[in-house]
């Protein structure tokens, strides 16, 4: 929308419809929110006068984060790094921010099936809409679930390393139905392989900081 991406960058104060928030259920904090705010996001909110960043993020976080592409980055980092949440940003998919933060590390995310119109601190409708695709992004496989449940659009589910380890789990349960100890030992082993050390390695990589080492069972290897 026109109106809308002029402001880029000059207002941050773009305020998520509440009928968006409200079909995702109940969430622990909102990082970054109004100091003037027409309705509730989260239990706990911090604000610009707070700095949201430099608090310790608790629980399952809304973010809708500042639309300046200078300062969107950061946020998204701190989401993927928290990994309990939906983040609502857009679409833009061929951003480095993007493909650090969401594509390696997301547990799914979701297309809105329309342009929204945000809402000003006052709780007024914007005239024009977002002017963009927007999307949803969750971390933490129950956040995925709620996505797939809440009807705002089309849940994608993307191939990266903590959706590899969430099927590698799935597809080793049945090794730990088997009635037999040493299958159900190697399904032990296998998970804790594939939910702990892959995942760990993947972000680790992202973060840039060295990965703690984890014994993987015989035979696997992490690369
Ligand atoms: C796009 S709005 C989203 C508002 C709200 N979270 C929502 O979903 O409706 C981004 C918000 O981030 C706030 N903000 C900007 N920098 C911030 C900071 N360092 N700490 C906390 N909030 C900040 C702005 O004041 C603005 O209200």
């Amino acid at each position: 929308m026109k109106h809308h991406q002029s402001t880029v960058g000059k207002n941050d104060e773009w305020i998520t419809p509440r009928e968006i928030v409200e079909v995702l259920g109940k969430f622990d904090l909102d990082p970054c929110a109004p100091i003037q705010r027409p309705w509730d996001t989260a239990t706990r909110h911090l604000t610009i006068q707070d700095d949201g960043l430099s608090h310790e993020w608790i629980g399952r976080v809304w973010l809708n984060p500042p639309f300046n592409r200078y300062e969107r980055g950061k946020w998204m980092r701190r989401m993927a790094e928290h990994g309990n949440g939906i983040m609502l940003i857009p679409a833009a998919c061929e951003t480095k921010p993007f493909q650090r933060w969401v594509f390696p590390v997301c547990s799914g995310l979701l297309m809105l099936n329309h342009r929204p119109h945000f809402h000003y601190v006052s709780g007024e409708r914007a005239r024009a809409n977002s002017g963009c695709t927007i999307c949803l992004v969750a971390y933490g496989e129950e956040n995925f679930r709620t996505l797939e449940r809440c009807g705002l659009g089309t849940p994608l589910v993307v191939p990266n390393a903590a959706n590899q380890a969430r099927s590698d789990n799935e597809r080793i349960d049945w090794m730990e139905d088997y009635p037999h100890e040493a299958i159900k030992a190697l399904a032990d082993e296998a998970r804790a392989f594939a939910s702990g050390h892959m995942l760990r390695e993947q972000i680790d990589e992202l973060m840039d900081t060295p990965t703690a080492k984890v014994d993987a069972p015989s035979g696997a290897t992490a690369e």
